[in-house]
């Protein structure tokens, strides 16, 4: 690893085996330029909020262990599906985890990006604003443009799940060397 090497956190708001937004995941970090250190964090066991256990000084041990893991990254990437024109209640979670306990919220001040991805037609235009607004009051610079609306998803990615539509690999690969500027324009590094 480079001095220079910037860690990422990759949030992904599904659980599926087949997900199309793991799979996009998985082309964005492939795409990403060098100086990125992009890993995947597991939601997959974090449980439910519930202020009580905070207020109680006694959290959730997934709680804290994601805590801590988040505080480490430099920026933060999102890649949401859309439940209902919303974001799924997996990535709210980890949102409200990371935002608490009051005063403490993990997420301030690092850079950020959403991408959002639907076999429709619309590209989860839904789920990526609200994650937008959520974003907006955790302080998270979130990167204006480009914006990633990844529609049509069934079509993207060969039998081995591997993105083989090539004007989408080439528009994540100029998304990724943006973000990387943000990036480092947030950090002024
Ligand atoms: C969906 N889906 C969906 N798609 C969309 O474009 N807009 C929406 O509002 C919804 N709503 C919705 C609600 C619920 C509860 C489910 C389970 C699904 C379809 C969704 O885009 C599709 O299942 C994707 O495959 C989910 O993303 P992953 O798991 O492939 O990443």
């Amino acid at each position: 690893m480079k001095m220079e090497n910037k860690k990422i956190g990759v949030f992904i708001g599904s659980l599926r085996k087949e997900s199309f937004s793991k799979k996009i995941a998985t082309a964005l970090i492939e795409l990403a330029p060098e100086e990125l250190e992009l890993e995947e964090v597991d939601l997959y066991d974090l449980e439910m909020f519930n202020q009580d256990f905070d207020d109680e000084g006694n959290p959730a041990a997934s709680w804290t262990r994601f805590r801590k893991q988040v505080a480490k990254y430099d920026g933060v990437l999102f890649i949401t599906p859309e439940y209902n024109r919303s974001i799924p209640a997996l990535l709210k979670n980890a949102l409200d985890v990371g935002s608490r306990p009051y005063g403490k919220n993990v997420w301030s001040g690092k850079p950020g990006a959403v991408v959002s991805v639907s076999p429709g037609a619309m590209g989860a235009f839904g789920a990526n604003h609200h994650l937008r607004q959520v974003l907006a009051f955790l302080n998270v610079p979130t990167m204006a443009q480009p914006e990633a609306y990844v529609g049509f998803a069934s079509s993207l990615f060969d039998e081995n799940g591997i993105l083989e539509n090539q004007k989408t690999r080439e528009f994540l690969e100029s998304f990724m060397a943006e973000y990387t500027a943000w990036v480092n324009q947030i950090l002024k590094k």
